[in-house]
């Protein structure tokens, strides 16, 4: 290669950086909540701006690259929407709180309403400022009266007010004596103007032997003179049976269950009590003999 052809391309190429460094503009960085539209950065293209949805666009649209290799303008700001105080005022009933710190609210922000009793809410209890401006929609406040409460058989509801009932009041039952509350002791008035589920009163039952001795509570008694007045719902009595070959006692539990008790199968009652015949209950426990 000749000295000059040499010298030539070296100048070639120098202008050729030169030149392409001239022309090309920086990197604009990226636009947050936006975008950048572009296909080259280098003179005389254009770079676009958009906001995402929510967000308006703050400053220009576009941008070229000079051939001093600037913008011609700076990168705009993509600013949230804003969304006005939200509706309240008309009903002094529907209360909100903003679940973000900060008096204005911004796209995306979210506020949590609230009734003030007696009222109950119907609908969203949360709110959103939506990418339009406007608050996603904002529910309701509306009384709610509930029947008269209705009674339980063999038992009642403590202090029942001759006024009707609102949302969230609670009435409270109680048994007649010997009966068991099953369910819950409150019951409520609920938003669809109906009582929560109230309980139940279960029956005692009534042993239907003559004579026995049993386990009861731990402790055996006998049930001619302990248990008369039977057993409440739910409590279990153990019996005692007898394995005639072995000649010793196994224990049978029986409960009692809403009024219904059920004796054991292996059960004999004895109607009268022998002197000269041992209590079951006094044999040697099955287990102890295997
Ligand atoms: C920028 O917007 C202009 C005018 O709407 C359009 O002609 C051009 O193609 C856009 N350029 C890019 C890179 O999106
Ligand atoms: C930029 O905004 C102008 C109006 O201010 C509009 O005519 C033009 O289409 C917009 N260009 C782009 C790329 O959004
Ligand atoms: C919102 O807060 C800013 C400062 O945090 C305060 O300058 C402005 O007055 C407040 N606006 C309202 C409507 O309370």
């Amino acid at each position: 290669m000749s000295p000059a052809l040499l010298i030539l391309g070296i100048v070639a190429l120098i202008h050729c950086v030169f030149a392409a460094h001239a022309k090309k503009c920086p990197d604009p960085g990226l636009l947050k909540n936006g975008n950048i539209h572009f296909t080259d950065f280098s003179y005389p293209h254009f770079i676009n701006f958009s906001c995402d949805p929510g967000y308006i666009l703050q400053g220009p649209n576009t941008s070229q690259c000079l051939k001093n290799g600037q913008w011609s303008a700076k990168l705009p700001k993509c600013q949230p929407v804003i969304c006005p105080p939200p509706p309240v005022c008309e009903f002094s009933v529907l209360l909100y709180h903003r679940l973000k710190p900060g008096n204005v609210s911004v796209f995306q922000d979210e506020i949590k309403f609230e009734c003030l009793l007696p009222y109950a809410l119907f609908g969203n209890e949360i709110a959103v400022c939506q990418a339009d401006g406007k608050w996603s929609a904002v529910p309701e406040c509306r009384t709610v009266e509930c029947p008269r409460p209705e009674g339980i058989a063999n038992g009642y509801i403590y202090l029942l007010l001759r006024r009707a009932y609102h949302y969230k009041e609670t009435v409270t039952y109680g048994c007649n004596p010997t009966y068991v509350l099953d369910g819950p002791v409150e019951s409520r008035c609920e938003k669809t103007g109906q009582w929560s589920t109230k309980p139940t009163c279960r029956a005692p039952c009534a042993i239907p032997v003559k004579r026995a001795t049993v386990l009861y509570n731990s402790q055996k008694v006998k049930v001619q003179e302990h248990l008369k007045n039977g057993v409440q719902h739910a409590e279990i009595i153990w019996f005692f049976c007898k394995n005639k070959k072995q000649h010793c006692s196994y224990k049978v539990p029986a409960r009692c269950n809403d009024g219904k008790f059920t004796v054991p199968a292996c059960f004999k009652d004895q109607r009268i009590q022998l002197f000269w015949k041992t209590d079951v209950a006094d044999l040697p426990p099955c287990e102890t003999i295997n």
